[in-house]
């Protein structure tokens, strides 16, 4: 429970507040909160890469925390790495004074620009009047911009690279993405295959016969062993997707893969892949 315990505090504790007085500012709030040491991105780049990972987890947590905190979705204006303290290892946010949670309103597509130096995005307009996920998206992005880009990649396990390098491709692109995997191939289990739930491979297709779809290998199975016996005998096979739909007769059908270096969220499909050989 103690994994459970830092999901439910992704930010400082707050552990009290008070209303006083302050120079010649009246009511100024004064906030106690645990202590962290503030987080140096240069003293960051001299851990090693297992507790950088850990930094990027814990920050993967608190984008999700924010895009589903119970005010809404909240956008941190401020993303910079001064920003954050690490506690016990784990990124935790300071100061919430940069903290917003209104979505922007719009007319059209065309006031939904999330300006960056480097690159700007456009986003949908929903029908209610709001730029569709656009303080989720802030977050990512700055998240690419201050961390992960530098995080994650360097020098990380060799055979971790292809994954890592899409991973913070991905989360360049605004989309959301699992680091899941790696957790997985760093603690690689007894068994061959890991099992990665609500998760698809989006790519990676390799064509077999006879398969139930032209550009991918799609065969139907009765069972998991099955899946597993197939995956065996297919030279290129690394991973597969277990769907959950059937044919007429009841088998499952299930994608197979060549590789696993993008998976992505599907609440209904399995991957598992083939965590050695
Ligand atoms: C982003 O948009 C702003 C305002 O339209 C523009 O000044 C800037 O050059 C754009 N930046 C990039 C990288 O395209
Ligand atoms: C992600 O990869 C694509 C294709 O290689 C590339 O065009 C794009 O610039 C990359 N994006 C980022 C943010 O690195
Ligand atoms: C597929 O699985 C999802 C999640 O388990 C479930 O919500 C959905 O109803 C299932 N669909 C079918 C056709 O069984
Ligand atoms: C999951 O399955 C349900 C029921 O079959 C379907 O309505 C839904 O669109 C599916 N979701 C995805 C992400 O494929």
């Amino acid at each position: 429970s103690q994994e459970a315990g830092r999901l439910r505090r992704p930010n400082a504790q707050l552990y009290g507040y008070c209303y006083q007085d302050s120079e010649d500012i009246p009511d100024t709030l004064t906030t106690i909160t645990e202590l962290g040491a503030p987080v140096e991105m240069i003293q960051l780049l001299q851990t090693s890469w297992e507790d950088r990972f850990r930094i990027c987890l814990s920050l993967g947590r608190l984008l999700h925390h924010l895009a589903h905190s119970p005010l809404g979705s909240v956008t941190l204006l401020d993303f910079r790495p001064r920003q954050f303290v690490l506690v016990d290892g784990e990124l935790k946010v300071t100061d919430l004074d940069d903290a917003r949670v209104e979505e922007t309103p719009c007319a059209g597509s065309a006031d939904c620009i999330l300006e960056f130096p480097a690159r700007n995005f456009t986003l949908p307009c929903s029908a209610h009047g709001w730029c569709e996920g656009m303080n989720e998206k802030r977050n990512l992005y700055n998240a690419y911009r201050f961390f992960f880009t530098y995080l994650l990649p360097h020098s990380a396990p060799h055979s971790l690279r292809p994954l890592l390098d899409s991973i913070v491709n991905a989360t360049g692109e605004l989309s959301r993405a699992h680091l899941l995997p790696v957790l997985i191939l760093l603690h690689p289990q007894p068994t061959e295959y890991q099992r990665i739930p609500d998760s698809t491979i989006p790519q990676e297709d390799y064509r077999c016969w006879p398969s139930y779809h032209h550009g991918s290998c799609l065969l139907s199975v009765f069972n998991l062993a099955e899946a597993v016996d197939v995956c065996e005998s297919h030279a290129q096979c690394r991973a597969f997707v277990v769907t959950n739909q059937t044919t007429w007769t009841g088998r499952q059908l299930v994608f197979f893969k060549t590789g696993w270096s993008q998976v992505v969220p599907d609440p209904n499909k399995t991957t598992y892949v083939k965590a050695s050989g």
